[in-house]
């Protein structure tokens, strides 16, 4: 397993959905805003961040499917997607919530998405989305994703996938070969083969564009700033994690790695680069 922490997740959850790109939101919600009831996937789903900023774009009655292969981080969604709801009630195979006017039932499943990417299509979903999660599947994958989707008859929304352009101020001399490290990382096998990293949005326009999908992407970067406390734990958790996966992919030497993410603690502002992909079928 990839192992991400709820914490983590927690952490980043408020700059994903402050990041997430407008425009792309707003065809999302002209093309789904009024379709009910409405059938949503998200796979790599974690503690339910996607649906939560995802469902207030959709239409009064969503059926949703969280899909991830660590059973703690779907415990957990459990437990916060009840604290979000207005009110929620458990359901047979799930939990039923009303927010903000609308009713989401909400189902769990636990499942490998490296091996078996047909479970997307199990509920024929209006929608597949997914959030944070394309760059850590394969080139390989991504077209196998896609058929499937297209077999569903579904239409694509993933969000903050990310792409590379970083940027952190004030530059540190050896942002170059931490980078570099960091990248290399990315690119590790994370369970799906090597991972697309920040080529997956490319692929997944291509990938789905073949299959006659009309594909749009969009930047949806996390802008940080070192003088906000939020943004601060955030920017620290992030040069830590950085600075280790550098270190690990061995172009920098573990020193090297610490010294940078002491000084990245202090960062003044940090941007991380992610493109949002809508597919939609003509
Ligand atoms: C960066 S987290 C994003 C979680 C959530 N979408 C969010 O935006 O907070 C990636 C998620 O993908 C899940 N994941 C990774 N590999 C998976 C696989 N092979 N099958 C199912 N889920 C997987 C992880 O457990 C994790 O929840």
């Amino acid at each position: 397993m990839t192992g991400f922490s709820a914490d983590w997740l927690a952490l980043r959850e408020p700059a994903d959905h402050r990041a997430r790109n407008g425009d792309l939101a707003a065809a999302l919600s002209a093309r789904f805003g009024q379709t009910t009831p409405l059938r949503v996937t998200d796979i790599g789903a974690g503690t339910g961040s996607n649906l939560r900023a995802t469902a207030p774009l959709l239409g009064r009655e969503q059926h949703w499917t969280l899909v991830d292969y660590d059973p703690a981080l779907l415990a957990e969604a459990r437990r916060q997607l009840r604290a979000w709801a207005d009110d929620a009630s458990e359901a047979d195979d799930g939990l039923r919530l009303t927010k903000d006017g609308r009713a989401l039932h909400v189902r769990f499943r636990e499942a490998d998405l490296a091996r078996a990417p047909e479970v997307i299509g199990a509920q024929t979903p209006h929608l597949v989305t997914a959030a944070a999660f394309f760059d850590l599947v394969s080139a390989d994958w991504i077209p196998r994703f896609a058929d499937v989707v297209a077999q569903t008859g579904a239409d694509f929304f993933t969000v903050l996938t990310c792409d590379g352009a970083d940027d952190w101020q004030p530059p540190h001399p050896d942002d170059a070969a931490i980078t570099a490290g960091f990248h290399a990382d990315q690119a590790r096998d994370k369970g799906f083969g090597p991972a697309a990293g920040n080529d997956a949005t490319a692929l997944l326009a291509e990938a789905f564009g073949r299959l006659g999908y009309q594909a749009r992407s969009a930047p949806s970067p996390w802008l940080l700033d070192g003088t906000s406390p939020a943004d601060a734990a955030l920017i620290a958790a992030l040069a830590a994690g950085t600075a280790g996966a550098a270190a690990e992919s061995g172009t920098v030497s573990p020193n090297g790695a610490d010294a940078w993410a002491q000084a990245r603690r202090g960062a003044r502002s940090c941007r991380i680069g992610h493109l949002d992909l809508l597919a939609t079928r003509g």
